[in-house]
């Protein structure tokens, strides 16, 4: 498989070295079929300019006329976005893009998935950021849900009907169960396996969650900002096709070396359905200081 650097349709894989907007002007009507992306939320980040929420809009307001052109209809869109903070003051981001989506004829909203994770800064004034959301619309509405890709095992597997004509019998599905749009699924942390130079980047389960739910093998997905190239390393490993683009040339780089380790199948990543790990009470981080028990009499 070749990674190529412009968009033809009969490309595996595209990484686009520029800016969105130049890619998205070469990409026909209706010929995606997913696309996935965590957009720069202006917080002055070593990749922003800006560091003001009205830039984010704007982007927006250009953004997203262009992504509903390229979608097929029925594909979908999935747009993953945190918080604007400033000075202790939040701004929920994904009530801006829904602001702004909303106002596409056709496009319609169908999960509102809360992503959280269990660790990240502590706040002192405030409680400490523990969830970020992704956004799935899709164009028109006749559309393809593959859950069965994405069933997770029950909690209680034995669990039996007990009334009706299967009382008695279990009452779950033998596949799995829906996971649900609150998903656990840990940040990539500065030892995470999936961890690069990128500072901001979306763990590979939920991309991956999304893929597998909302296309099939062969179909092609699109990230205008793919930076370390997340979405692109799972689409590929997934066997589907991969469009995108990333100004940063660090990222870059980071990205289409990711890209190449799903080509070879020795990319490292944590699948969608691997349990949170309990912690284990033997290990030294799991024990409580003397020195805090001096403080805190309730341990
Ligand atoms: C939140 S990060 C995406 C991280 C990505 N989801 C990952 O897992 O690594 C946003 C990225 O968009 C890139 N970017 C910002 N403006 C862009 C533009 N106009 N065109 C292409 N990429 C852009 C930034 O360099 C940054 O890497």
């Amino acid at each position: 498989m070749l990674i190529s650097k412009k968009y033809a349709h009969d490309q595996q894989c595209v990484l686009y070295p520029g800016d969105c907007f130049k890619l998205i002007r070469s990409i026909p009507d209706e010929s995606i079929d997913l696309t996935i992306s965590s957009p720069p939320y202006c917080m002055g980040k070593e990749y922003e300019t800006s560091t003001n929420y009205e830039d984010f809009i704007s982007l927006h307001e250009k953004l997203i006329p262009e992504l509903f052109r390229i979608t097929k209809p029925g594909g979908s869109i999935c747009w993953q976005v945190g918080f604007h903070v400033a000075s202790s003051v939040v701004t929920p981001l994904d009530y801006l893009v829904y602001s702004t989506f909303g106002k596409c004829e056709g496009l319609y909203l169908r999960n509102r998935i809360i992503w959280t994770f269990g660790h990240g800064l502590h706040c002192q004034k405030r409680f400490s950021g523990r969830h970020e959301t992704v956004l799935w619309f899709t164009k028109g509405k006749d559309f393809d849900f593959n859950l069965d890709e994405v069933r997770v095992p029950q909690k209680y597997p034995g669990k039996r009907s007990y009334k009706g004509s299967n009382k008695g019998r279990p009452s779950g599905n033998p596949k799995g169960k829906n996971p649900g749009d609150v998903w656990e699924i840990p940040a990539v942390n500065a030892r995470h396996s999936e961890k690069t130079d990128h500072p901001c980047q979306f763990p590979h389960a939920i991309v991956q969650r999304l893929i597998l739910s909302l296309t099939k093998p062969g179909n092609l997905v699109f990230d205008p900002f793919f930076g370390s190239g997340t979405t692109a390393a799972a689409a590929i490993v997934e066997d589907r096709r991969f469009v995108g683009s990333e100004l940063n040339k660090s990222y870059y780089a980071i990205a289409k070396q990711r890209c190449e380790k799903a080509m070879s199948g020795t990319l490292v990543f944590r699948q969608h359905d691997k349990p949170i790990d309990e912690p284990n009470p033997a290990t030294k981080v799991a024990q409580v200081p003397a020195s805090f028990r001096e403080v805190n009499k309730k341990l």
